[in-house]
């Protein structure tokens, strides 16, 4: 009887699966947590506007559409309102752009490496990943990414976790010559490089991914928000959750966008701030940090054990993010946080390599 010890109760691609492993989160107080690419800022009227909305209110469902935010995107973008969607973070709709578009054994292309979730949310729809290795500094496959013309292809600009910016030309290039749905995931393009938001008006087969979790600083609260074609944009209505983006999200989200320059200074400096750590990491331990047009930077330890660096790190308090994966095992990736924490990060390298 398959009842009694378990088997068959679950699909065979799910007991197979290798789940998505989201970076350590941190318990007590006093740590730095540099492992997620999450911003240190939040506006503070960012926070002032989810306390006043948090009020007897809440008893109502959500608006399940996200109408106020869109607008602002709409405006902010330059994009009609029909053409974008809102989701519980950018996550939740890679997931409906996968259920959407692909069936079972359809092919989702993508960088190796890349965002690992890809390969999860393929694994779950019974889809084929089909991985396409980055060039040896990390450049775009153009051409092969191409003559696959998979029915749905994911590229993430600036990528990560390298920070690599890719140029428009290159976007262009794997658009036009798709026919399959290329979704272009900009998690990290506030903070630099080309945005394919111009394609969106010649190529009905861009979406084009963006997120609040890192430039806006609400990883916390899961908002993203896709822009696309009528009809793509349309299908994904169709299969979400009827109220996937709660409440006090939706205002944050309308908050941040008023907050724009403020965060845009913020991220400046953020920037800026990268520049100068990556320049210490060379100077003081002659370490390979990868140019990055990001929030985050990967560095190559030729010298050192990176991973046993990561743990002496995790034993100071300090995260920073350790992939045990080919071409990444000799690597950490670390956000930028404050001015206060870069100094105790490097300070505490300062110790860890004597
Ligand atoms: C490339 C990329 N895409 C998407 C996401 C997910 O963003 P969200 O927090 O909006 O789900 C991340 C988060 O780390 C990311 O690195």
């Amino acid at each position: 009887m398959s009842g009694t010890n378990g088997a068959g109760l679950i699909r065979p691609s799910v007991q197979a699966l290798k789940a998505y492993v989201p970076g350590e989160q941190p318990q007590g107080d006093g740590w730095i947590k540099l492992n997620t690419n999450e911003n240190w800022f939040v506006s503070p009227s960012v926070l002032e506007s989810v306390a006043r909305a948090a009020t007897h209110d809440l008893r109502r469902y959500p608006d399940p559409v996200c109408t106020g935010l869109r607008i602002r995107l709409s405006a902010r973008y330059g994009v009609e309102a029909s053409r974008i969607i809102c989701g519980n973070g950018s996550d939740e709709l890679l997931t409906l752009l996968i259920r959407a578009i692909a069936g079972e054994g359809d092919r989702i292309a993508f960088t190796e490496p890349s965002y690992s979730l890809y390969d999860v949310l393929t694994n779950i729809q019974n889809a084929a990943s089909v991985a396409v290795p980055l060039g040896d500094q990390w450049q775009l496959p153009v051409g092969e990414l191409v003559a696959v013309n998979a029915p749905l292809t994911f590229i993430t600009t600036p990528h990560a976790p390298s920070g690599t910016a890719y140029p428009l030309t290159e976007l262009e290039a794997i658009t036009a010559g798709c026919t399959g749905v290329v979704v272009f995931d900009e998690a990290y393009v506030d903070f630099g490089g080309d945005t394919a938001l111009s394609l969106l008006d010649r190529y009905p087969n861009v979406v084009v991914l963006r997120t609040m979790s890192k430039a806006f600083g609400l990883a916390g609260m899961r908002l993203g928000y896709a822009f696309g074609s009528e009809e793509v944009i349309d299908a994904l209505y169709r299969i979400k959750d009827s109220y996937n983006v709660d409440h006090l999200t939706q205002v944050a989200g309308c908050a941040a966008l008023d907050a724009w320059d403020e965060y845009a200074r913020v991220n400046r400096d953020t920037a800026l701030r990268r520049d100068w750590v990556a320049s210490e990491l060379q100077r003081r331990f002659g370490w390979k940090v990868w140019p990055s047009a990001t929030n985050f930077i990967l560095v190559e330890v030729e010298n050192a054990d990176a991973s046993e660096i990561v743990s002496r790190l995790k034993r100071d308090q300090i995260l920073v993010r350790y992939f045990a994966r080919p071409r990444l095992d000799r690597s950490m990736r670390i956000s930028v946080g404050s001015d206060a924490e870069m100094d105790r990060l490097l300070a505490a390298l300062d110790r860890v390599m004597g």
